[in-house]
């Protein structure tokens, strides 16, 4: 991999094709109007504490684009968290967009984690039939994952994720200078689904990422447009090939349907997603030595770097009882990626290649 601090790459899905832009400093860059789709009319939806910290750089833009081409601009915050993941949110956006008589070709722009990504591309989808939206995502996670793909989504109260659509944005910005101010388990959370990329797809990657790792838990910005740049390629090529989840884009799942299963058990109250997926990742892998003879060697090289980047490795001894074999196994036949009632796992068979079981 090159070193460079401006990377561009494209997530080829035809007519719905859009580019990601990777820079350190992206949103102090002077031409950050001319990157981002024109348009005379703007809502900015983020969270409060992603509004105190980057909303201000963005009103700086906007200002001098009202004063050219007098553009209407106006920013919706939602309440940061998961439990914001709801209809008020929604609705607070769609109250916003009418209050203001924004028309149908207003821009979104999605401002913050994986949480305002979903809530804005589903409110994207949903507005006047459907209106263009933009992602500027500030977590990890939602820097390699939420925001390619485009699933969009809201939690209803019997489900997570469970009121959604599939609505691609015109394109993701990435500023890698804000996980500076991530918290720490946050960040970590997030390179639980860098690791799982090198897991399924790409053992060089997952190499790399073994040699890089101390200046990885650093957030050296030259490290993190890399390996951010090679988790959205990698992630959107599985996207490319399976826009709907038909098929590859199962292999995502790695280590999912344990975490999830970990999640419902804990009610979602002690792990964050990326942890409940890492210790998710070692009960795979653990499944694909007894399944497809991976060579064990996976499990310790993985285990080691989890556990750099400050993971859980193994079940906590205080939760054994909790997530007990038995438990986990009903809530992982109740996962919504079952098919015909059968528990469906991604499993390794070598490093670098997933294989459903
Ligand atoms: N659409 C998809 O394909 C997809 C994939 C994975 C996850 N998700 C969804 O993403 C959500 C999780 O996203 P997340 O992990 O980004 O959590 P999040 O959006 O809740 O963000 C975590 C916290 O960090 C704060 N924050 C965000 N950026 C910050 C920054 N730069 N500095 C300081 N604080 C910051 C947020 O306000 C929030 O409190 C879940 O709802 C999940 O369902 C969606
Ligand atoms: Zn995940």
């Amino acid at each position: 991999m090159s070193v460079s601090l401006f990377v561009s790459l494209k997530i080829n899905l035809g007519q719905h094709s859009y580019p990601i832009h990777i820079q350190d400093y992206l949103l102090d860059q002077p031409n950050f109007l001319d990157l981002i789709p024109a348009a005379n009319y703007i809502c900015v939806v983020t969270s409060e504490s992603v509004s105190k910290l980057y909303l201000p750089k963005l009103q700086i833009f906007f200002e001098l684009g009202h004063k050219n081409n007098n553009k209407k601009i106006i920013s919706v915050i939602l309440p940061d968290g998961e439990s914001a993941k709801n209809w008020d949110s929604l609705n607070q956006i769609f109250t916003a967009l009418l209050s203001a008589a924004m028309p149908r070709n207003t821009l979104l722009i999605a401002l913050g984690g994986g949480v305002i990504g979903d809530i804005t591309g589903l409110a994207a989808s949903l507005y006047q039939r459907g209106i263009p939206y933009i992602q500027i995502p500030t977590t990890l996670l939602a820097q390699v994952d939420s925001s390619i793909g485009g699933k969009t989504a809201i939690n209803h109260s019997l489900g997570k994720n469970m009121i959604g659509s599939f609505y691609q944005p015109k394109m993701v910005l990435i500023d890698v200078q804000t996980l500076k101010t991530l918290p720490d388990r946050e960040y970590y959370a997030g390179l639980a689904e860098v690791i799982k990329y090198g897991l399924i797809a790409d053992a060089n990657f997952f190499e790399f990422l073994e040699k890089n790792k101390e200046k990885i838990l650093a957030r050296d910005p030259e490290i993190l447009i890399q390996i951010i740049q090679r988790s959205c390629e990698i992630k959107g090529h599985i996207v490319e090939i399976d826009e709907k989840e038909t098929g590859i884009r199962a292999y995502l799942n790695l280590g999912h349907t344990y975490g999830h299963a970990i999640e419902t058990l804990t009610d979602y109250k002690v792990f964050l997603h990326g942890e409940a997926v890492s210790m998710g990742m070692v009960l795979a892998i653990e499944k694909s030595i007894e399944i497809f003879k991976l060579d064990p060697v996976v499990l310790t090289r993985t285990r080691d770097l989890l556990k750099f980047f400050k993971l859980p490795a193994e079940i906590p001894e205080n939760l054994l009882d909790c997530l007990a074999p038995e438990k986990m196994q009903i809530a992982m036949g109740r996962d919504k990626k079952n098919l015909e009632g059968k528990i469906r796992l991604i499993l390794l068979k070598n490093l670098g290649e997933a294989a459903v079981y």
